[in-house]
C-alpha cells in the first residue's frame, strides 16, 4: 500500500452519471463519476484512467498543465483503487475515439479527484481475455466477480429471476417460502444435517427440494405455488452439480401434464428472451421409450440427429447377437476419420460392450443392399460420418438391448463432440428444448434387490398401469416428465399421488412397510386424508438454465460463491472445524477417520 496521499471521504459526494452512461450528447456537461481504476495509462504530462463501475467504463483524463496538484494525485492511482472524479465531458478527436467502449466518443477532463480507497495489487488482472486458474478465482471470488464476464453472468441471473417472478405471478402463482430446517426429503441423495442444540441427538435435514411442502401447500388450498429456492444435496459433484443449488419450483392443483407444460413453455421462452434469445414453437415430446430407442439416453441432444436401429436389414449377418439392436449413427458433416480416430472410436465402444463397425466402405462391399437401405434410413451422405454398432458376443446385464442402446447413445455423443466442428452441429446458441414423458415408474436396485422410485415415491402411475403396481412393476409408466435442453436435464416433475390408498400401494411396491412410510412421511400421508386435491408440478434447475443461456459450461460460473468439486468454499474455507465448546454444546464427538 502506498498510504499517501491521504484517503478522501465520500462525504456528501453523489454521482451524476454511471461510467457506462456518458455519451456524445453529454458534451459540455459537468459530471461526477465513481468506480474502480480499471486501467491507468501514464504519458508523463497526461494520465488516462479507465474508470469502471457496474455499468461500463469511462475514460477520465488528468492533465498536468491544467492542475499539477490533481495530476500528482492521479499519479498515485493504481489498479482497483476506488475513486470519484469530477469534470467536463468533452468529445474525443476522431483519431482517439475508442470503438471498443460504448462511451468511447467522449472523455471526462477531470478537475477534481477523490481517492476513496486503495487496493492491493489484484491477484489477477480484470481483463476478460486473461486466463486464470479456477482455484485463484474462487479464492479471491470478490475480485473475480468484478470481471466483466462474471458481472454479465450474475446480472443475467438476477434478470432471469425477476422475469420468472413476473411471469409466474402474472399467471396467478403465489410465491411462498418453505422451511430450510426440516426433515429428510425423498430426492435420493444424502442429506446435509444440522444438529439441534436444544434437543440433543436430534437433527434437522436441509431440504433436497421443497417437494413435500409444496404438496402440502396444495392440500392447504393455495392452488398455484412457486418459489425460487435453494436446495441442498450431498452427492458427487460435477460441472452441472453443486451441493447447494437453486430450483424454480412450482406446483398446481387440478392439473393434467399438459397444464404444467402450458405454464413451463412460456416461462422458459420468456427467460430465454430475457437473455436475448427467441425460442419458437411448441416443445417436441418424446416418450422415455422413444428417447431410448432413438438416442440411447433419456436426455437427448436434438442438435445431433437420432440414430436408427437397423438389425432388421441384416438378418443372419452376425453383426449383432440375435435379439440385440444393430444401430446406425449418423453425425452430419463430419467426413471420414483418420485411422487413429477410428481406433479411438472402436476402443470407446469396446469399453462399453459395443462393437463399432467403423469401416463403412467394407460394410458397403459386404452388404451393399442393406447398407444402401441404412443410408436411406439415416439420410447419411458422403460427407457425413456413418457408424454401425452392435454387439455380436453373448448378451450381458439385466436388459441387454437397453445396454447396447445406451452405449450407442454415448458413442453418438462422443463422436459428435469430438469430431464435429462445435460451431456447426453443437452450436451453443441453438436451443433445442424437449419434453421426455412416460418414464418408468420404478428402477431396479440390483444392490438392494428391490424396486426404487424412478422419480420420487409421490409420483402417480398412469391410470391404466395402476393394476400392474405389484404384479408387473417394470411395466408401470409414471406420470412424470423431464424438460431437456441440448442434452441436459433442465427440469423434472410429475403429477402426484393425491389419494392415500394409491400412495399405500406405491409404498408397498417399493417395499416400504407401513411403519417405515409413516416414520418417513407420516405427515404427508395424513394430509392426504384431509381432502388433498389432484396436484402436480415441476422444478427447473435455475443454475443450469442460466449457465446455458450465458454460454458457460460450468454452473460455477453463474453462481456467485460456488463450491469446488470437493464441496469446499475456497474463499471462506468452509467446511471448517468448530470449537470444542460448540461440539460439547451439541453433544457431538468427532471420531478420527479410519
Ligand atoms: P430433481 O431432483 O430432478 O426434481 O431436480 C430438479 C432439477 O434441479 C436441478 N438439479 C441440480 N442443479 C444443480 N446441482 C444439483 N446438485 C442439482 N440437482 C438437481 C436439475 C433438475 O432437473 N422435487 C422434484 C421436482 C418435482 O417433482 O417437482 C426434484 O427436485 O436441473
Amino acid at each position: 500500500m502506498q498510504g499517501n496521499p491521504p484517503l478522501d471521504f465520500l462525504g456528501e459526494l453523489r454521482r451524476t452519471h454511471t461510467c457506462g452512461q456518458i455519451r456524445a450528447a453529454d458534451e459540455g456537461a459537468r459530471v461526477l463519476v465513481m468506480g474502480w481504476v480499471h486501467r491507468r495509462h501514464d504519458l508523463g504530462g497526461i494520465i488516462f484512467i479507465h474508470l469502471r463501475d457496474r455499468d461500463g467504463i469511462t475514460q477520465v483524463v488528468f492533465r498536468a498543465e491544467e492542475s499539477s496538484r490533481l495530476h500528482e494525485k492521479a499519479e498515485s492511482l493504481r489498479s482497483e483503487y476506488v475513486i470519484a472524479a469530477q469534470g467536463l465531458v468533452v468529445r474525443r478527436s476522431p483519431e482517439t475515439v475508442n470503438p471498443n467502449l460504448e462511451t468511447g466518443e467522449v472523455e471526462v477532463v477531470a478537475d477534481e479527484l477523490w481517492i476513496l480507497n486503495e487496493s492491493r495489487t489484484p491477484p489477477f488482472p480484470m481483463e476478460e481475455e486473461v486466463d486464470v486458474t479456477e482455484e485463484a478465482r474462487l479464492k479471491h471470488r470478490y475480485v473475480d466477480l468484478r470481471r466483466p464476464r462474471m458481472q454479465r453472468n450474475i446480472i443475467l441471473r438476477s434478470r432471469i429471476s425477476f422475469a420468472v417472478r413476473e411471469q409466474l405471478t402474472s399467471m396467478g402463482f403465489l410465491e411462498i417460502e418453505t422451511p430450510f430446517m426440516t426433515r429428510s426429503t425423498p430426492e435420493g441423495a444424502r442429506d446435509y444435517l444440522v444438529p439441534s442444540r436444544v434437543q440433543r441427538g436430534r437433527f434437522y435435514a436441509l431440504p433436497q427440494s421443497p417437494q413435500i411442502f409444496k404438496q402440502l401447500l396444495m392440500v392447504s388450498g393455495f392452488e398455484k405455488y412457486f418459489q425460487i429456492v435453494r436446495c441442498f444435496r450431498d452427492e458427487d459433484l460435477r460441472a452441472d452439480r453443486q451441493p447447494e443449488f437453486t430450483q424454480i419450483d412450482l406446483e398446481m392443483s387440478f392439473p393434467q401434464q399438459e397444464r404444467i407444460f402450458e405454464v413451463v413453455e412460456p416461462l422458459v421462452k420468456r427467460v430465454a428472451a430475457t437473455a436475448g434469445f427467441q425460442v419458437e414453437g411448441e416443445f417436441p415430446r418424446l416418450t422415455y421409450q422413444q428417447a431410448m430407442r432413438s438416442y440411447g439416453i433419456d436426455k437427448p441432444d436434438l442438435r445431433i440427429p437420432p440414430f436408427h436401429c437397423v438389425e432388421d436389414l441384416f438378418p443372419g449377418s452376425g453383426l449383432t447377437a440375435e435379439g440385440l439392436p444393430l444401430v446406425a449413427v449418423n453425425i452430419p458433416k463430419t467426413g471420414t476419420l483418420s485411422r487413429k480416430e477410428r481406433d479411438e472410436l472402436k476402443a470407446f465402444g469396446l469399453e462399453r460392450g459395443l462393437r463399432v463397425y467403423d469401416d463403412v466402405k467394407r460394410l458397403e462391399r459386404d452388404f451393399p443392399e442393406p447398407m444402401a437401405a441404412v443410408r436411406k434410413r439415416t439420410g447419411a451422405g458422403e460427407d457425413d460420418l456413418l457408424l454401425v454398432a452392435g454387439w455380436p458376443g453373448e448378451s450381458k446385464g439385466q436388459r441387454p438391448s437397453e445396454t447396447v442402446l445406451q452405449a450407442c447413445g454415448q458413442l453418438r455423443l462422443f463422436a459428435a463432440q469430438k469430431y464435429n466442428d462445435r460451431h456447426k452441429l453443437l452450436d451453443p446458441r441453438d436451443f433445442r428444448f424437449l419434453w421426455v414423458v412416460d418414464f418408468p415408474m420404478f428402477e431396479w436396485n440390483e444392490e438392494e434387490r428391490r424396486w426404487d422410485a424412478a422419480h420420487h415415491p409421490f409420483t402417480s402411475v398412469h391410470d391404466e398401469d395402476l393394476d400392474k403396481l405389484t404384479t408387473a412393476p417394470a411395466l408401470c409408466r409414471a406420470k412424470s416428465y423431464d424438460l431437456v435442453l441440448n442434452g441436459m436435464e433442465l427440469g423434472s416433475g410429475s403429477i402426484r399421488i393425491h389419494r392415500r390408498d394409491v400412495q399405500a400401494r406405491v409404498f408397498a411396491a417399493l417395499g416400504l412397510s407401513d411403519e417405515e412410510a409413516r416414520h418417513k412421511f407420516g405427515f404427508l400421508l395424513e394430509a392426504l386424508e384431509y381432502g388433498a386435491p389432484p396436484h402436480g408440478g415441476i422444478a427447473l434447475g435455475l443454475d443450469r438454465l442460466v449457465m446455458i443461456l450465458a454460454g458457460e459450461s460450468s454452473i460455477r460460473d453463474v453462481i456467485p460463491f460456488p463450491k469446488t468439486a470437493r464441496g469446499t468454499d475456497l474463499m471462506c474455507e468452509a467446511p471448517s472445524t468448530i470449537s470444542e465448546r460448540q461440539l460439547r454444546e451439541l453433544g457431538i464427538s468427532v471420531k478420527k477417520s479410519e
